[in-house]
């Protein structure tokens, strides 16, 4: 645990590139979050490296000799679909690159397993789907047998091998230490330990199931009570994290509405309007409320004075 998400891509970025010398390409996931976007170019522009954009599930066409990493998000956090880890980190292994998962929509919402699948590098946040709380510290994964040639580029005192020891030369901790950079946030970390506990018994396999049952059912309820009003972006199938998506010419004016009636969702530029559910604490209850709300909402639009 380390840093922002932003904080630890670059880390990991950096890191991956330093360990493919002659490979001159960072491919970043087409659809990818901002950030991630930013801190790729970024990290190509220092490191005098080219960037190309790729779509999660068709790598095979853009990866290639020169292809030192790939930048992916399990789930896209515009749609809401879901990739498949395990055929796109083969697919990057394929070509011999590395891959940097960003699991930020993902985790606290299925089983991830990093180390059976081989997955070089991963981030994330801890303050959507587990509950950390606002600016709740990220994290950052590396592969047990990457880490000794991990060189990340914040080599601050937090990741010395004998931080207190205060010697003029850097020497890198052993292993995932090496992530850090300084102080830890301590605070944030005590409240992020108090949130993960909920955790604590409970199986990622029962959250899945129950986050696909009541994403489901609140697609459901939509179609019954709104039908075409909305588009529903996010895939039926099962290859969706646990948001829905609905697309709406008005969704900034909408969510606003939703907002006023208590149904907290947010807003994407330029017509997405996002409703995520969290499996510990969300009920079908709650997912029928947030339809009607939206019935609602879309018959007080429709009654509005058009907008000049
Ligand atoms: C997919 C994804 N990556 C990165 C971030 C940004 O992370 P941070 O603000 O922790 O740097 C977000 C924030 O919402 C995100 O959704």
């Amino acid at each position: 645990m380390a840093d922002s998400t932003s904080v630890n891509l670059f880390k990991a970025l950096v890191g991956a590139v330093r360990m493919a010398p002659g490979r001159s390409e960072i491919v970043v996931d087409a659809a990818t979050f901002p950030t991630d976007g930013y801190v790729a170019e970024s990290v190509a522009g220092l490191m005098n490296v080219e960037l190309r954009a790729a779509t999660a599930d068709r790598l095979d066409d853009v990866l290639g000799e020169r292809t030192a990493v790939v930048l992916l998000n399990q789930v896209d956090y515009r749609t809401g679909r879901l990739y498949d880890m395990a055929s796109a980190t083969e697919t990057v292994h394929g070509a011999g690159a590395r891959v940097v998962w960003d699991l930020c929509h993902s985790v606290g919402v299925l089983p991830i397993e990093l180390d059976a699948l081989g997955v070089d590098f991963a981030v994330g946040c801890t303050y959507k789907f587990l509950n950390g709380g606002p600016g709740a510290p990220a994290f950052i994964y590396v592969r047990k047998d990457l880490q000794g040639a991990f060189e990340q580029p914040l080599a601050g005192w937090g990741g010395h091998r004998d931080p207190f020891a205060m010697a003029p030369t850097y020497e890198p901790a052993a292993g995932i230490e090496r992530a850090r950079a300084g102080t830890p946030d301590i605070l944030s970390l005590l409240a992020l330990e108090a949130a993960l506990e909920v955790w604590d018994g409970v199986d990622l396999a029962e959250v899945r199931a129950k986050g696909l049952a009541l994403t489901g059912f609140f697609i459901e309820c939509v179609d019954e009570l709104v039908g075409d009003a909305v588009e529903v972006v996010t895939p039926r199938d099962g290859m969706r994290g646990h948001q829905v998506s609905l697309r709406h010419d008005d969704a900034r004016a909408l969510m606003a509405e939703l907002i006023a009636r208590e149904v907290i969702g947010d807003f994407r530029a330029p017509d997405i309007m996002r409703f995520g559910f969290a499996p510990l604490y969300n009920r079908y209850g709650d997912a029928l409320s947030a339809a009607r709300a939206l019935a609602d909402a879309l018959a007080t639009l429709k009654d509005a004075p058009a907008r000049p």
